[in-house]
């Protein structure tokens, strides 16, 4: 609405009087629509006009959440059809009702970009707005948590970066006490120089997360604050968490947070306090070493984080990486007696990770360019991004090695070929004959259907089905004729499809469908 109003600014009357008077007054209306990250997902939605309707739903339902309650955080979702949306817009607590229904309508028109991408995410300093084709609202951080610098230094540094690291430690500490995970505060600079500077700060988490959780994605974003000192402005952005400080006030003075209460450290300690008060120098020295060993322990950093990827569920987790040679110990140096089988991409040992975790490795018989590698790698995260419990987990990979290899969860009662034609033929009974038809129908349901990249698997067989601990099938081998070049795929029955399962359509002319998995 004041959007609208501005453009029409000639008309001067009493009210808009009223209205330029309280926008000159500065921080106190405005939605802070200054962009800080953002992006788009690299995958589209397959059935677009069930996606848009989905989008436009859900963003229709937050603005009434944001509306109705005067609330500062919403989510929704519209799960139906086959381009789920689920999308989660959270404005900075200090910003009205209204600058917070202005921030999110500009955040609306400006994800609207990523047009049919199935996920997405704007960041502005007032408020962010995401949507992935997935729930993502248990996310703290992710790989792609950055700090954002400003360009000036504080002209008081030491003492500038003083008082800014007190207020974001204070910040660190006491919002994820705080009921809404919202806190606002400000500091002031002690220097010996003239006039008395203040330093602003806010943090706020999802309020879809746990305590936990926003402590340890406070934990990063403080990590990553770090650098920018003493620049007078300092903003962290991450999936589940904002903090931001400053030397010029952003928030008005009436919203902020009293945090004194929630810095107060626990009865434990004051226990601990009044035992080292008592006791005498021994204990007191022990206590200390104790304490120093804790410290210690507690407030070392978190892992760095991967820089250059952004964030989200919708630029897809990395698989993990494996090392070789650990591989290679392993499977007893990919030894014939670990041997499990030899499929169509590859042979499949049984390894024994270090901490005991059984597992398959599959050694993969393809060409080893360097596109191949890129695209192993890329194709690798995709699949490792499939969840369904009747598809075969990839836990990752390893391409530093002189082999590509694939590692996947260990199936015990090996593939349904084994009870169809081999030595166990006929020990299944009709129940778990009907469970297995299912499960397998399901897990190629969720491939081509539900899965935000359509995944045909182009051999299935019962080789490929493999059978957990009660029966339950898994299908395996999915996404890899993905890694194949795309002359190869259809030409070459020994790599995408065993003759004699393929569909004719495919094997002779490459035509490739759902169909051809059916
Ligand atoms: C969704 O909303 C946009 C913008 O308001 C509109 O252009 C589009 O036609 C809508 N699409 C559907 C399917 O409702
Ligand atoms: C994206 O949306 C914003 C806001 O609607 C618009 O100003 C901008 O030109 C659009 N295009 C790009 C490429 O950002
Ligand atoms: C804060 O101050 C503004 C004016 O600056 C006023 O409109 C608003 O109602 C106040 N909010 C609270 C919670 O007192």
């Amino acid at each position: 609405m004041k959007q609208e109003y501005l453009g029409m600014v000639l008309p001067i009357t009493i009210t808009s009087i009223w209205w330029w008077s309280c926008l000159i007054r500065g921080v106190d209306a405005s939605p802070q629509i200054n962009l800080l990250n953002k992006g788009c997902s690299q995958y589209n939605a397959t059935n677009l006009p069930e996606f848009y309707t989905n989008l436009n739903a859900t963003f229709s339902d937050l603005k009434t959440q944001l509306n109705k309650n005067s609330t500062h955080f919403a989510t929704a979702q519209q799960a139906r059809g086959s381009d789920p949306v689920y999308p989660m817009v959270q404005c900075r607590n200090y910003l009205s009702a209204a600058d917070c229904a202005a921030c999110f309508a500009a955040a609306v028109s400006q994800i609207r970009n990523c047009s049919a991408a199935n996920g997405a995410r704007v960041i502005y300093d007032g408020c962010f707005l995401r949507y992935e084709s997935a729930g993502f609202f248990d996310q703290t951080t992710l790989p792609g948590n950055v700090g954002l610098c400003g360009n000036n230094t504080a002209s008081q540094a030491t003492a500038f970066s003083a008082a800014a690291g007190k207020l974001l430690v204070d910040l660190q500490l006491a919002t994820p006490k705080i009921n809404g995970f919202f806190a606002a505060t400000k500091n002031e600079v002690v220097s010996s120089g003239s006039g008395n500077e203040t330093v602003y700060g806010v943090a706020q988490c999802a309020e879809t997360i746990s305590k936990t959780g926003c402590q340890d994605c406070l934990n990063v974003a403080y990590a990553n604050l770090q650098s920018c000192l003493p620049d007078t402005d300092g903003r962290a952005v991450d999936a589940g968490c904002f903090l931001r400080y400053s030397s010029t006030s952003f928030f008005p003075d009436n919203q902020t947070t009293n945090i004194a209460s929630f810095l107060k450290t626990g009865g434990n300690s004051r226990k601990k306090a009044i035992i080292i008060g008592v006791v005498v120098g021994g204990v007191r020295l022990l206590i200390l070493i104790v304490g120093v060993f804790l410290y210690f322990k507690l407030s070392r950093k978190p892992e760095a984080a991967r820089r250059g990827d952004i964030l989200g569920a919708t630029e897809l987790q990395g698989p993990m990486n494996y090392k070789y040679k650990d591989l290679k110990s392993a499977t007893k140096n990919f030894s014939e007696e670990n041997k499990l089988g030899e499929g169509g991409f590859g042979d499949v040992y049984k390894g024994t990770l270090n901490n005991g975790k059984i597992v398959a490795v599959k050694k993969l018989a393809i060409l080893q360019s360097d596109r191949a590698k890129a695209n192993f790698v890329n194709e690798v995260k995709l699949i490792s991004n499939v969840h369904h419990r009747n598809l075969i987990r990839l836990l990752g990979c390893c391409s530093k090695g002189p082999e590509l290899l694939l590692i996947y969860e260990y199936m015990a009662n090996n593939s349904l070929d084994r009870f169809i034609f081999g030595p166990k033929r006929g020990s299944l009974n009709w129940k778990q004959l009907n469970d297995i038809i299912l499960g397998t129908a399901r897990g190629l349901a969720y491939l081509h259907e539900e899965f935000h990249v359509c995944i045909i698997h182009r051999d299935i067989k019962t080789s490929n089905i493999l059978l957990d601990d009660s029966f339950q099938p898994k299908i395996a081998d999915f996404g890899l004729a993905r890694l194949l070049p795309d002359d190869q795929t259809h030409l070459s029955t020994r790599f995408a499809g065993t003759l004699g399962y393929t569909a004719p359509e495919y094997a002779i002319h490459g035509q490739l469908s759902e169909k051809v998995d059916t």
